[in-house]
Formats: C-alpha cells, structure tokens, sequence
C-alpha cells in the first residue's frame, strides 16, 4: 500500500483541514446513493430527536434536517469536521435544532431513550470497539426506534487501495449477528446497490 493510499484512507477514517474537507465533498458526490436512500428511510417529526454518528462535513444533517425539521444531533471525532458541519448547517442553527459535537461513538454522553433514529454512512469501519459502538447506539436509541447503518459491502471496499490499512470490512451476517447480541430484536439488510452497497436497519 503506497503512502499516498495510506494517506487518504486515515482522511477519509478521521477528517483534517483543507484535504479532509475534499475528502468529504468527494464523500457527497461517490456516496451519493447512500444519502437518497438514508433519507428516504428516515421519517421523523420536529419534536423527534436523530442523531448522526460521524457526521463528517454535515452533508446528510442537511438533508435530514430539510426533511423532517427535527432537533439534529450528531458526533464526530474530528474537531475539524465538527466546525465545517455546523458551518454547512447555519439554518438548523439559527432555528436552535442543530446540535453537533465531538465524540466517540463508543463512549456516548447521551441519556438512554433519547433518539427516534440514529444514522451512521460509512463510519462503523473506523470504530475502535464494534460491540460497545452498537450497544451504545441501542441504549440511546427509544424503544422501537430504528438505527440506519450504512455501508459497502467488503468486496466493493477491497478493490480500493486506500483501504487495505484502518478499515474493518464486514459481511452482512456479520453486522446482523453483532446486532443481536447489542440487544436489538430485528436486523434486516435493506441492497442499495447489488454488491457494492447496503443499509443495515436496527430495531
Ligand atoms: C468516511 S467519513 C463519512 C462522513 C459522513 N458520514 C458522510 O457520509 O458524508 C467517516 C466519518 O466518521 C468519523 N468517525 C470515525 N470514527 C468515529 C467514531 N468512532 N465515532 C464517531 N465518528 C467517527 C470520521 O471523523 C469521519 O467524519
């Protein structure tokens, strides 16, 4: 693996400065199946809290909060991240609903019974503790609410080269099973794009 991989591979894991912003845009305009069907998934009221988990630069708070004009909470890990997403969201901010952070998905500082709905695209390959991040989300999460976890499939994210370092690839099976033992009670896979993407809905 070249540096130059290893490189934008850590960028797209934890967002920094003026190369993890491009990142991110890049993010926006490849991912951009993953956000139409995230949102089209999520259907909240504006009494409904959502969290985003990694948020990078705002870009499906945006469009969540266009949608459903809900409180949008989200956390990140990078600090750089956290200034260009509140940037990006300046409406839900004027509106007070806008409520970003950062945080570790692993270590939440939320109340339990919170969210009506938690949406992570592309973050859970870069958590330090798959286990703990998902029994996180489920104790925040209010009974019956759902988690959306987004992601590609292992055979798509192994012919990049940028993630041969930092990246922990799953299988759905995978992701299902780690689902039952945090606690929730229906796992399903829902393809986005047969064998390159899926959503992974948590109840
Ligand atoms: C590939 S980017 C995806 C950004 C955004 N979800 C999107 O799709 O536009 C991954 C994001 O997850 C964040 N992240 C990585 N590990 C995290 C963790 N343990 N908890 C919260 N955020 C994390 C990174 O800082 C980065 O912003």
């Amino acid at each position: 693996m070249s540096k130059f991989s290893e490189y934008i591979g850590s960028q797209f894991g934890n967002p920094r400065g003026f190369v993890g912003a491009v990142c991110c845009v890049i993010m926006n305009v490849i991912n951009r199946a993953m956000y139409k069907n995230t949102i089209a998934l999520v259907d909240v009221s504006p009494d409904d809290k959502v969290l985003d988990i990694g948020f990078g630069n705002g870009y499906l708070s945006q469009l969540l909060y266009d949608k459903c004009k809900c409180d949008m909470y989200g956390i990140d890990i990078s600090e750089d991240m956290v200034a260009v997403a509140t940037s990006r969201n300046a409406h839900a901010s004027r509106d007070g609903k806008l409520h970003l952070q950062i945080g570790d998905c692993c270590n939440l500082t939320f109340d339990e019974n919170t969210f009506s709905a938690v949406t992570s695209i592309n973050t859970i390959y870069f958590w330090n503790n798959t286990a703990k991040g998902l029994a996180e989300i489920r104790r925040v999460l209010k009974p019956g609410a759902t988690f959306y976890n987004v992601v590609y499939t292992k055979e798509w994210l192994d012919k990049l080269s940028y993630t041969k370092k930092g990246f922990k690839k799953f299988e759905p099976e995978e992701l299902i099973s780690l689902g039952k033992a945090a606690g929730f009670a229906e796992v399903t896979i829902k393809e986005i794009v047969k064998g390159k993407s899926f959503v992974v809905v948590y109840k």
